[in-house]
């Protein structure tokens, strides 16, 4: 996976927490997580302002707007923003607001154009979000254009997928994900393809939502008959990496990803990403990118999980999944086939989410205790403090910071 970090390695940590009877020596005792940062809503509001304003979001993927011209609208947060490929082959992001009066620059989803007419007064700019003309013009007097261009929005890739971050301050992509970039080398982003889209709508907290991927500890629970079958939760290894990323590495009990009872006998015609290592094949391989993706991946591609929250109790889950150019023809059968057991899984995972929304609202709940194998959920919290400032959040709703250097792999 990492350079330094070998097949055996993995299979010896894994090896480990198989054979274990507590946590490693040292690792610290998580104190409750407060139960009101899942329901308070001042927490609510400082997420909106100190977190989704700061952090990496994935916006897209090249394949929405594959020539240049393409644009999409991308509005997961409540700041509209317009996200385009440009005639000189970059992609930009900026805020779908007109420089004069703050009509929206372009009201359809995804379109095509040379140059963005604002539908109000004419306004028009380029591509790199330059204003280029505008009616009437005698009667604007000594404009200067080059004050009127559009906000720009940050926006950066790995291989085609779009990352937009609203903090023009914020470290690079890259250097923000670089312990994950290395790894995913090996699922080749820049020529994966888009496969298909799927929406839930969801009536819980989105962290509520998001953590269920964050854990194996539920797994002989809620999914006796998917996923408990094919994977050995005790083997599981969780990786804490710095900024609050994680990934978890659980080793499976059959060789083959679909091999399943629900699947009964299936024909996989999906291609292999041919340069996938060992560990992705006979493992579930999942990472959760601060602030709201979870991504399993494996030989034949990814799905990508994004919570978005659309109130401090509902959430819209977006499932994208992409895979290995199969060329020409039609989608390979073998995907509808695997997406639709895979989102029984999904349904699996949030039975509970309106219930635990409920029990967490409930006047007796305090705090959430969890254990050593849900230490990637702390390890979120713990840097979603850090990120907001922790002087910022009130003294009951924070985290304490128990998990030190020594357990974050750089
Ligand atoms: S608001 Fe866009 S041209 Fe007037
Ligand atoms: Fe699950």
């Amino acid at each position: 996976m990492r350079k330094n970090e070998t097949v055996e390695r993995i299979r010896a940590l894994m090896q480990f927490e198989t054979e274990r009877t507590g946590p490693p020596p040292g690792f610290p005792r998580f104190p409750d997580l407060p139960g009101k940062r899942y329901t308070d809503p001042s927490f609510y509001e400082l997420e909106k302002q100190q977190l989704w304003k700061r952090t990496w979001l994935l916006a897209g993927h090249l394949d929405e707007i594959p020539d240049p011209g393409c644009y999409k609208l991308w509005d997961a947060t409540g700041q509209p923003v317009v996200i385009v490929h440009t005639n000189t082959g970059d992609v930009r992001a900026y805020y779908n607001t007109c420089r004069h009066r703050g009509a929206p620059l372009v009201r359809n989803p995804v379109g095509k154009t040379e140059r963005f007419i604002c539908g109000y007064h004419g306004w028009t700019y380029n591509h790199d979000g330059h204003l280029v003309g505008l009616r009437d013009r005698r009667d604007f007097v000594d404009l200067d254009f080059s004050c009127r261009s559009l906000y720009p929005v940050r926006l950066e890739c790995v291989g085609k997928f779009l990352f937009a971050n609203f903090d023009s301050n914020a470290r690079s992509l890259h250097d923000e994900l670089s312990p994950l970039v290395d790894q995913w080398q090996q699922f080749q982003f820049d020529s994966l393809r888009f496969v298909r889209k799927d929406t839930f709508t969801l009536a819980c907290n989105w962290k509520i939502a998001m953590e269920s991927n964050m854990e194996v500890y539920h797994v002989r629970s809620i999914h006796p008959r998917t996923v408990s079958p094919m994977l050995d939760h005790r083997g599981n290894v969780n990786t804490l990496y710095p900024g609050g990323h994680s990934r978890m590495v659980a080793p499976l009990h059959v060789s083959s990803h679909v091999e399943s009872e629900e699947l009964g006998q299936y024909v996989d015609d999906r291609p292999d990403i041919a340069t996938v290592g060992e560990i992705p094949r006979t493992c579930v391989v999942s990472f959760n990118v601060l602030p709201n993706l979870v991504s399993p991946m494996n030989e034949k591609g990814l799905p990508v999980f994004l919570f978005w929250p659309t109130g401090i109790d509902t959430t819209r889950l977006e499932l994208w999944w992409f895979g290995k150019d199969w060329g020409d023809g039609p989608t390979p059968k073998g995907w509808d086939t695997y997406i639709d057991f895979f989102n029984e899984i999904v349904e699996e995972d949030m039975q509970f989410g309106n219930g635990i929304q409920k029990g967490v609202e409930s006047y007796a709940f305090g705090g959430v205790p969890l254990s050593y194998q849900e230490s990637r959920i702390y390890h979120w919290h713990q840097a979603v403090d850090k990120l907001m400032g922790v002087d910022n959040i009130p003294e009951s709703l924070r985290v304490a910071p128990v998990i030190n250097e020594q357990w974050i792999t750089r």
